[in-house]
């Protein structure tokens, strides 16, 4: 993968000069943070070399280099998923892509199910840990100690600095943000109602089917991750109504002002404590 990934960087620095410090994955209907970047350059995926390629509806499939304030970033707009088969070890190329362009802090969006009863439709979640239950992981394999370690730990996967941060940024912005555990699972089906009180029942506040295999890829790496979750419904079980993904486009999009506004802020303050002035 090392080599592979080397290739990537090159033709990526052929296409731009831009050298990113944050990377943005951007959930289901949050593709929209885009709009307010300076963008620099955008790339199809399907035009990089060794580059994953993702299918799914809503989900564009383009790397976007560019600058919010003094903070140089690069955002996935449509991120891989499991369900649509990729092999968990390419969900991991991207981000390590990522970190082979400079990035040092990774924030990662989705939506989600809201299994927390306090939790409602259109509430930002601030991710304080995750539980795995893809029964995959990202980092099986040979480990190439150039990338991470073997046993890497887990103790701190979202940035105790950067969750203050984006509660501070939310406060200062007058955005409600929730905090809570996210549990990732497989997909593409939706949960039922008994796996739902499984899944409150050890601890999970929201469900969906991304961001583990990222936030996990990206620590291995030595990364800070910030993930927010966008709660598009309730979950099975607390929904008065069935699930479909257009809900959740629906309800993404409604909430995305708010998320696009927190997320920008956050990052610009990022670039602002990179460069060493206060934020
Ligand atoms: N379950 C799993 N993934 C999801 C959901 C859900 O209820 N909503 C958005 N993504």
């Amino acid at each position: 993968m090392y080599e592979q990934l080397g290739e990537t960087r090159e033709w990526i620095q052929a296409q731009t000069d831009l050298v990113p410090s944050v990377g943005v994955v951007l959930g289901s209907g949050l593709g929209g943070l885009v709009g307010h970047l300076q963008v620099e350059r955008e790339i199809s995926y399907q035009d990089i070399p060794h580059f994953p390629v993702s299918t799914v509806a809503g989900h564009a499939g383009k790397l976007v280099f560019g600058s919010l304030g003094s903070t140089r970033i690069v955002a996935m707009q449509g991120r891989l998923h499991y369900y649509e088969g990729h092999p968990m070890r390419s969900l991991a190329y991207p981000i390590a892509l990522m970190k082979m362009l400079g990035v040092k802090t990774l924030v990662v969006s989705n939506a989600a199910g809201g299994m927390n009863p306090d939790f409602e439709p259109g509430d930002l979640m601030v991710i304080t840990d995750h539980i795995n239950l893809f029964g995959d992981n990202p980092l099986i394999g040979l480990n190439d100690e150039r990338l991470g370690p073997r046993f890497p730990d887990m103790t701190e996967v979202y940035s105790r600095g950067l969750i203050d941060l984006a509660e501070d940024r939310a406060r200062a912005l007058g955005v409600s943000l929730k905090r809570g555990v996210y549990v990732g699972l497989s997909g593409p089906a939706y949960e039922t109602a008994a796996e739902i009180r499984y899944m409150q029942s050890i601890g999970g506040d929201a469900v969906g089917m991304s961001t583990v295999p990222e936030a996990m890829t990206a620590r291995y790496l030595g990364l800070d991750v910030l993930g927010i979750s966008c709660i598009t419904n309730m979950s099975t079980g607390l929904a008065t109504e069935k699930h479909s993904h257009q809900e959740v486009l629906k309800t993404a999009q409604a909430a995305a002002k708010r998320f696009c506004k927190l997320v920008a802020d956050v990052v610009r303050a990022l670039g602002d404590e990179q460069d060493g002035t206060s934020f």
